[in-house]
């Protein structure tokens, strides 16, 4: 199986060298926990690859901000069409599912991000819309070979917010903060992962200046 790495420091080694090529990977986790930087990362780092960054929510400057205050060139690697940041109306999903298509065939992109498949959720008259535009998505990303990072915020410690995210992905991993002695400390779970043996530790994980990076080391141990 081909892997594509996470870009995330030490998290390919926990994840047998990287992300299965062409999977849906839910990353999820609640406010704070670092889901956009981790996105982010895995779009604008990569030197070749190109990656588009699907915002539903959030404008694109203030993406690109994010991105700048990492020193992860976007503006440049925008301009040379390696990487695309474009906040979409989450109301107007028919037309959103072609334009996104359209925007991986004209920049030929292998990694996606969208950010957040929540907020899809959030606008869904009933689950079964939800469901079913996650495995539009799905086919989408599949049909195009992209592997791609949906990102699902999670209020209240859960793996989604809705409850069907995680059983469409490919595979799936949550941010955690887990309170000892009297601190908030980050933990990260890889709780399913296609065709992989993969850690099923909490690793502490931790964003600097750098990116995200996440500990061999198990939170507990
Ligand atoms: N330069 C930095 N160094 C260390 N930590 C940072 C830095 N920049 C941001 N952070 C941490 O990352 C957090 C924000 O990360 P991010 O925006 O990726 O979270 P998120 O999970 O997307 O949140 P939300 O659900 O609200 O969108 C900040 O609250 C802070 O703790
Ligand atoms: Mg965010």
């Amino acid at each position: 199986m081909k892997r594509l790495s996470s870009c995330a420091n030490g998290l390919d080694r926990l994840i047998g060298g990287g992300f299965p090529e062409n999977d849906v990977i839910l990353l999820s986790g609640g406010s704070g926990s670092g889901k956009t930087i981790f996105g982010l990362q895995f779009v604008c780092t990569p030197k070749s690859e190109p990656g588009l960054y699907i915002t539903f929510e959030d404008g694109p400057e203030e993406i690109r901000s994010i991105a700048d205050s990492f020193g992860w060139d976007i503006n440049l690697a925008e301009e040379k069409g390696r990487v695309r940041v474009i906040k979409f109306d989450p109301f107007q999903l028919e037309d959103v599912m072609d334009l996104i298509q359209n925007n991986i065939r004209e920049m030929r992109a292998s990694r996606v991000v969208i950010d957040s498949i929540s907020s899809l959720g959030t606008y869904a008259k009933e689950l079964s819309e939800l469901r079913r535009n996650i495995l539009l998505i799905k086919e989408i990303m599949k049909k195009n070979k992209c592997t791609t990072v949906l990102i699902s915020e999670t209020p209240d410690g859960g793996i989604s917010r809705f409850g069907v995210e995680e059983f469409i992905a490919d595979g799936v991993i949550a941010l955690r903060s887990i309170l000892s002695k009297g601190e908030y400390r980050r933990g990260l779970n890889i709780v399913k992962m296609r065709g992989t043996r993969h850690s099923s530790r909490l690793h502490q994980y931790e964003i600097t200046g750098r990116g995200f990076s996440v500990s061999q080391k198990a939170l507990y141990s």
